[in-house]
């Protein structure tokens, strides 16, 4: 599986067998966990065997069953851009995790946010979770914008590997699918902005990884 055919089958998962995170699958995702947090300076840790997080009314809220690992965003309160910071780095390794077979799911929200293992220095903070193992299902595609709502350029005027990206940006997850991004082409140069709102710092990290990921061009956050 390569990262485009990962963008298409990445889909939100909240039921998991009890299969743990063995072996190579477990070494290549640690690998690129510190890969990711020697680049971005966050704090990005693993936890694995580690029910309880989960086990929550919370999480029993957000249809959460059988979550026995989970990936913990941390960062400094110092960073600049910290949120869109852990949503770039976190896609990279969520779509590193689709391709080693595994399921994930971005939460904000329904967790244990007291239960999370994670260690949390002063001064730092947990942004977000994002639970994974093997799921049950694969989940199921979500229900998308249309592209004028979320682009400013019509799809005949798009160069192939603009287009490439926006696919791939409207395939990303968002928080409750509020899709509240907005991409553009300026001269040769791709831009997002994020629009007003809860988590949207968020998701304009993920949007942007799953754009440059697909179409191999940058993408400037403005
Ligand atoms: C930043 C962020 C926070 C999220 N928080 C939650 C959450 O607390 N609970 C939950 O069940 N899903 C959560 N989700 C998952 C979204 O609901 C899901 O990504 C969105 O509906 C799109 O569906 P898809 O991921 O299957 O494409 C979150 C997603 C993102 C990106």
């Amino acid at each position: 599986m390569d990262i485009k055919e990962a963008i298409r089958e990445r889909h939100s998962v909240r039921q998991y067998t009890p299969d743990h995170i063995m072996g190579d699958v477990r070494t290549s995702l640690e690998t690129l966990i510190q890969e990711c947090n020697r680049e971005s300076g966050l704090n990005i840790q693993l936890i694995t065997d580690d029910p309880e997080c989960f086990d929550t009314l919370l999480g029993h809220y957000g249809n959460f069953t059988g979550v026995n690992n989970y990936i913990a965003l941390v960062g400094s309160k110092k960073l600049k851009d910290l949120d869109e910071l852990a949503g770039y780095y976190g896609e990279k390794i969520v779509l590193e995790a689709q391709m080693l077979g595994l399921n994930t799911c971005w939460v904000a929200g329904t967790y244990g946010k007291g239960k999370c293992k994670a260690h949390v220095d002063s001064g730092e903070k947990i942004v977000c979770v994002i639970s994974i193992g093997y799921g049950a299902t694969n989940g199921t595609s979500h229900r998308s914008k249309e592209l004028s709502k979320l682009c400013g350029v019509s799809e005949k005027d798009m160069p192939s590997w603009f287009k490439e990206g926006v696919e791939a940006a409207l395939l990303a997850p968002t928080a409750m699918n509020q899709q509240k991004f907005f991409i553009d082409l300026k001269g040769e140069e791709a831009v997002i902005k994020a629009n007003f709102g809860p988590l949207t710092k968020l998701d304009l990290g993920i949007v942007r990884y799953n754009f440059e990921a697909a179409s191999g061009h940058k993408c400037k956050a403005n």
